[in-house]
């Protein structure tokens, strides 16, 4: 019997091209699981009017470790329009599979580590003041809350009158109140103290494990002084725990313009959803962009590694495949570390490395050309030839096929 069972959601598009890469590298330093398929997705969602089927909730119940690739999603009119004849006019509504995930399953924890390889053609350099430039060292990694905030999902256009009737509680609705419902959109920024805690612990623990010296809170409590308020207040509860860490705050704002300037000033950031979805894209783009962007949403329970692109539907039919697997092997290597697989974990950071410093291999994105077939003949590698260089430096015979099982 393998040590683990992996839920795999390859999804869409060029989920289907990077995941099976990233278990040949699982599979090349030698971790013993076994993979089971689910479906996730805009298929699902044309087939079945449902983009999480039962199945796949039931199989991150039993197994409660996932790796996805990308899902794709379109809006409202075409989600209808691409629905399968028997299943239109049912009421059936479509909804991110991914935040049905988070919610289902509390994956209130967005962990996005932004390490820049040295070498890498897409990492940010900087102007030096006597001529020349520099290449900062960027070791980020994003603690986002996962769950909550601006992305509750609590939001109406034209809200209804009891909303209205709870907004004139405040004074500073009052020039808003005369505004005609169809004109008016309300979001609702919600934070709880118990899910602050939970990603400011989180956070902190990551510092203390691996040796950073502070933890940014990064949110906008001289504004929103009662939800980042919070989140500031809780952060400074958590850091009383770790007197050896220092706790900073920095405003969203200031901190997308720091960051350009010394992005290797910083170490863990932590900050609430939207903010923590802007964050990390920003750093993620210091350090190579999608192609290299991993994340890993974790609750208490069940845990989803997955690459922070989408399913890139423009490519996904080119064979070979053309895209960057790194941002999905990186994913895998966060999820070995999640297992407590830390030297196989580390093998494979090694191993990515080694192969981006020595640059013989690049994709496409990496050697800043359009994508397309066409890259091909430029001198881009092709999806498995990087895996295949990575398989290489990790001193192990390069295998092209793989079959993920279909046990449940
Ligand atoms: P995308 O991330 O799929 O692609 C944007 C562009 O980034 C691509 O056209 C490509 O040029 C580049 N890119 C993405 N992944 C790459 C890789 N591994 N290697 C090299 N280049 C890469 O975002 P887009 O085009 O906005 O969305 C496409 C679909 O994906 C939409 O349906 C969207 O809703 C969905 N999406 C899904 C996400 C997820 O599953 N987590 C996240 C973002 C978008
Ligand atoms: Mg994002």
């Amino acid at each position: 019997m393998p040590k683990h069972t992996i839920v795999t959601m390859p999804g869409d598009g060029i989920g289907n091209q990077v995941l099976p890469e990233a278990i040949r590298v699982l599979e090349a330093v030698g971790f013993e699981a076994e993979y089971v398929h689910a479906d996730i997705g805009w298929e699902c969602w044309r087939k079945q009017g449902n983009a999480l089927p039962g199945r796949t909730i039931e199989l991150l119940r039993k197994h409660k470790v996932g790796l996805f690739g990308a899902i794709t999603s379109k809006p409202k009119k075409e989600a209808e329009a691409e629905l399968a004849p028997e299943l239109k006019g049912k009421g059936h509504q479509y909804f991110s599979p991914i935040v049905s995930m988070r919610q289902l399953f509390n994956l209130d924890v967005c962990m996005r580590p932004c390490l820049s390889f040295p070498a890498n053609p897409l990492n940010c350099i900087r102007k030096l003041p006597g001529g020349g430039f520099e290449e900062p060292r960027v070791n980020v990694v994003v603690f986002r809350q996962n769950t909550e905030g601006l992305y509750a999902g609590v939001e109406w256009t034209n809200p209804p009158e009891k909303m209205r009737d709870a907004l004139r509680l405040h004074a500073k609705f009052t020039p808003f109140d005369s505004v005609p419902g169809d004109e008016l959109a309300i979001s609702v920024r919600i934070i709880t103290r118990s899910a602050a805690r939970r990603i400011c612990e989180a956070a902190f623990r990551h510092a203390a494990k691996f040796g950073y010296q502070s933890v940014t809170i990064c949110e906008k409590p001289n504004v929103l002084r009662e939800t980042s308020g919070m989140m500031e207040e809780t952060a400074k509860e958590v850091q009383k725990q770790y007197p050896g860490i220092q706790l900073w705050s920095t405003n969203i704002d200031a901190q997308t313009m720091w960051l350009t300037k010394n992005p290797e000033e910083y170490g863990v950031i932590v900050a609430s959803n939207l903010f923590g979805d802007v964050i990390s894209d920003a750093f993620a783009g210091l350090v190579g962009g999608l192609g290299f962007a991993a994340s890993g949403n974790i609750g208490e329970e069940v845990a989803v590694f997955e690459p922070t692109h989408g399913s890139a539907p423009k490519y996904a039919e080119l064979d070979p495949p053309i895209v960057n697997p790194i941002a999905m092997i990186l994913s895998a290597a966060m999820m070995l570390d999640h297992l407590g697989e830390a030297a196989r974990a580390q093998r494979v950071r090694d191993a990515i490395a080694a192969v981006v410093e020595e640059g013989k291999v690049r994709t496409y994105d990496m050697m800043r050309l359009p994508g397309g077939a066409s890259s091909l003949a430029l001198g881009a590698a092709s999806t498995t030839e990087m895996t295949d260089a990575i398989l290489e430096q990790l001193g192990v015979p390069v295998e092209k096929a793989y079959a993920i099982s279909t046990r449940s």
